[in-house]
């Protein structure tokens, strides 16, 4: 959860004229070992499903910092992956607020009973900042993914339900 004091993140849809933006930003330094990396025409394909939404986020007056893409949007059993977050400069404390209103749109404007996502194990700073948020390690997928130095890597999936969820 955000800190007390912190800024809140602004959300909006996006759109095709922010791909640019989500393609650059999802290509930060050594975010190749952190998140999946889609082309332009796969996040152009994926703005346009039914099940798919792209959520771009930043505090008051400073334009763009980050994005997100929710998919499933709301599948009855699993609720709302949050498939990707990246923000365009990390550390820098937006991060916390962006995923904390990610989650209080997920259960305003669903009827999810569930937020969910997975990250690598090594994903240290990832980790932290669910756990912060109040996401539970609902269990690990044991060298679930190959990376693109051919290693493989765990992953480690984490929930937040609508009824723990308090802001
Ligand atoms: C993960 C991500 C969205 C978090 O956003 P952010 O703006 O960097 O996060 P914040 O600045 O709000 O908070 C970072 C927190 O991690 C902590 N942190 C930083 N490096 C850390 C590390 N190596 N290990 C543990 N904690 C770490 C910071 O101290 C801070 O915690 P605090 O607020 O309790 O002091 C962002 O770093 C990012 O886009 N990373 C690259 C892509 C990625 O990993 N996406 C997630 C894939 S599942």
């Amino acid at each position: 959860m955000a800190g007390p004091g912190a800024a809140p993140a602004l959300l909006r849809p996006a759109t095709a004229d922010d791909v640019e933006f989500i393609h650059a930003t999802e290509r930060g330094p050594g975010f190749e070992r952190l998140t999946a990396q889609w082309s332009r025409d796969e996040h152009r394909a994926a703005l346009a499903r039914s099940d798919t939404r792209y959520l771009v986020g930043g505090r008051p007056g400073r334009g763009s910092e980050g994005f997100a893409i929710l998919q499933p949007l709301a599948d009855p059993h699993e609720g709302t992956k949050l498939k990707r977050i990246c923000v365009a400069v990390p550390g820098d404390g937006f991060g916390a607020p962006f995923l904390a209103a990610l989650i209080d749109w997920t259960f305003a404007q669903t009827a999810s009973e569930r937020f969910w996502l997975d990250v690598f194990t090594h994903n240290e700073r990832a980790r932290h900042v669910y756990r912060r948020a109040g996401l539970r390690e609902d269990g690990l997928l044991r060298q679930a993914y190959r990376m693109p130095d051919g290693s493989r890597a765990d992953r480690c999936i984490m929930s937040v339900l609508r009824g723990e969820w308090r802001r």
